[in-house]
């Protein structure tokens, strides 16, 4: 995720305002930053990888001639930051200028084609196809709005992209597919930004673009089409009522509630991940001899979950270790026949990359899964998958934790493809349903926040809350437990289901809500039996089922339904999202701030 803006100012610098609108979007990514203006028939540019502030001290963003002007400010997918990946980026003649959010698919065949017409490239981005495809067709007598119109055509995937040429000096172009941009509209300027925050101080009137839709912006106003059949867009001005601190959060109260409902749109993104790196990983692991999938928290119960998943498609052992035993408890058999896959979103967790530090040392290969380019963690894999779910501001993990839960599920599938353990029938049902995920849990959210509400203020008082599921649920059952406790502060526990009759089930008291996760897999018929074990001992029964399952319906206190059937294997993904929400709201309903939990950090850079 990142942030874009433009700005066509009719009596003002352009590049003064555009480095205070990036400032605004600076949650959105702030690994690398860039500003591009025209004046007098000339674009400059200035850009470099590092944090806005530091970029500004160092090249003066402020001091830019021209009253017409882009900006970015990256979240690293293709390309770590470094200066030639930072935005904007130009055609060969410096000529025109892109700047780009979003995730270009086919970007390596479009490069191909045009390096084979003479284009050259300078960074490692997907997003600077898109410069020299505008290129390609104003060198057919086409103007920059067509040139833009065709060169969208070609792409496949997301985007929000502004657009400006030295040639057609006068207008920004601007279009969206599934990546935001929203245009400002102010007294003396017209915006274009990713965010509402970029341009709430300048104005408050607002236009969502929506998709395939192209905004030509010029001084005097804008106009906006369709790119598909070129016909006007009349959309009605809005007023934004958001405070700044409102718009950051696009008006949700919480980041946390915020990236639970930005999971779908991450989802899609995982699917948009570039096939090299993930054959490449699983290459590695049908290779390996021994794995161990190592990680903290969330991390950790993503790569429980993924044990799981190896083991039932690809019949490979994957041991998932908790980091910060990882040195006591298999230490010592590490050596060069070992692969450790480390999970970590922030790719900086002290406990995880000392384990990995631990592990290379005794001549394992390092595999790396993480949400951030250019941490730690990439630099001392010899692989690594970078999961794109954009910054996750909240510190209790959400949006983050469903996208490596779906990167991992697409490495088992290959795993399973090159040891042919998977038929074609189970393939393409795993294959179908990974497309389907994004709306199943977009239908989850929508069919199950109002109950969650509502569940929360029967339970926010509760002393205790047990969570159990059997298989790979139980994985999902150590998530939402680390959920409900981080941010609520009520103690909770969480087993295997089969493990209540040897011990936790002592604690069972009249009125204590043990949550079921039970999917429609395997497990099921055992669940019951322990939902009918702790249901005689006066436990309030709340279960996620999956919808229609009426059996457990009846056994249950309170439910959430999940739309649709999965496969065991991506159970997790949805089943977690009904108790995201449970956890949120208990805690809100007690009064707390999700987002700033007490005693947590979002990156655990100590150990
Ligand atoms: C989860 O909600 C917490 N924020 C925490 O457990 C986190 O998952 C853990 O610290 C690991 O972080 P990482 O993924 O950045 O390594």
């Amino acid at each position: 995720m990142c942030g874009i803006f433009g700005c066509i100012a009719r009596n003002a610098k352009a590049a003064p305002i555009i480095h205070a609108a990036l400032k605004r979007l600076e949650y959105r990514g702030y690994d690398s930053v860039g500003i591009a203006t025209i004046h007098k028939g000339k674009i400059y540019i200035k850009k470099d990888s590092g944090k806005i502030d530091d970029v500004h001290k160092l090249l003066n963003l402020d001091d830019m001639p021209g009253s017409l002007g882009i900006g970015h400010t990256r979240w690293a997918t293709h390309g770590a930051p470094y200066q030639a990946n930072a935005h904007p980026h130009t055609d060969c003649k410096g000529e025109i200028a892109v700047v780009h959010n979003g995730i270009i698919e086919n970007f390596s065949e479009l490069r191909n084609e045009l390096e084979d017409l003479g284009h050259k490239f300078k960074s490692k981005t997907d997003t600077e196809v898109i410069p020299h495809l505008i290129e390609e067709n104003m060198k057919k007598s086409l103007g920059l709005v067509e040139s833009v119109r065709e060169a969208l055509k070609a792409v496949r995937g997301s985007y929000a992209i502004a657009v400006i040429s030295s040639r057609e000096p006068d207008k920004i172009v601007c279009a969206r597919m599934e990546s935001p941009l929203i245009l400002g509209i102010g007294e003396n300027a017209v915006y274009c930004a990713s965010d509402v925050p970029a341009f709430l101080p300048l104005t408050n009137k607002a236009v969502v673009l929506e998709n395939e839709e192209i905004a030509i912006i010029r001084p005097d106003g804008y106009e906006i089409r369709r790119i598909t059949d070129w016909s006007l867009v009349e959309r009605k001005l809005e007023t934004i009522e958001w405070t700044a601190e409102m718009a950051e959060k696009q008006g949700y109260p919480h980041f946390m509630l915020k990236e639970i409902h930005e999971q779908p749109q991450c989802l899609r993104n995982t699917l948009r991940l570039q096939d090299k790196y993930l054959d490449l990983m699983a290459t590695f692991l049908d290779r390996a001899q021994e794995i161990f999938l190592v990680a903290a928290g969330t991390s950790y119960h993503a790569c429980l979950a993924a044990s799981y998943m190896f083991s039932k498609i690809a019949y490979l052992a994957a041991h998932p270790v908790i980091a910060s035993e990882f040195i006591e408890q298999e230490g010592m058999a590490v050596n060069i026949n070992s692969t450790i896959l480390a999970v970590s979103q922030s790719g900086e967790t002290a406990d995880t990359l000392e384990a990995v530090e631990y592990a290379r040392l005794r001549a394992a290969t390092i595999l790396g899964l993480t949400n951030v380019v250019g941490s730690t963690l990439t630099r001392i894999s010899r692989v690594y998958v970078v999961q794109q779910s954009g910054p996750e501001i909240g510190v209790a993990a959400t949006k983050t934790f469903t996208s490596q839960l779906s990167v991992l599920a697409q490495l088992a599938l290959r795993v399973a493809k090159i040891r042919g353990k998977v038929g074609h029938r189970q393939m393409e049902e795993i294959e179908k349903k990974m497309m389907e995920i994004p709306d199943i849990v977009e239908r989850t959210i929508k069919e199950n926040e109002e109950k969650a509400k509502k569940v929360a203020k029967k339970l926010k008082d509760k002393k205790i809350f047990f969570f159990l599921g059997r298989g790979i649920s139980s994985a999902t059952a150590m998530e939402a437990r680390l959920k409900l406790m981080e941010i609520t502060y009520i103690p909770a526990i969480a087993y295997p289901a089969g493990e209540s009759k040897h011990g936790p089930i002592s604690l069972i008291e009249p009125g204590l809500p043990v949550v079921f996760i039970c999917p429609r897999d395997e497990t099921r018929k055992t669940i019951v039996g322990n939902i009918m074990e702790m249901k005689a001992r006066g436990a309030m029964i709340i279960s996620v089922i999956e919808k229609g399952d009426e059996e457990i319906k009846k056994l249950s206190d309170e439910y959430f339904e999940i739309p649709g059937s999965l496969p065991e294997i991506l159970s997790p993904i949805a089943f977690i999202i009904p108790l995201q929400l449970l956890a949120y709201y208990i805690a809100v309903e007690k009064g707390l701030d999700p987002d700033k939990p007490r005693n947590l950090a979002k990156s655990v850079t100590v150990k």
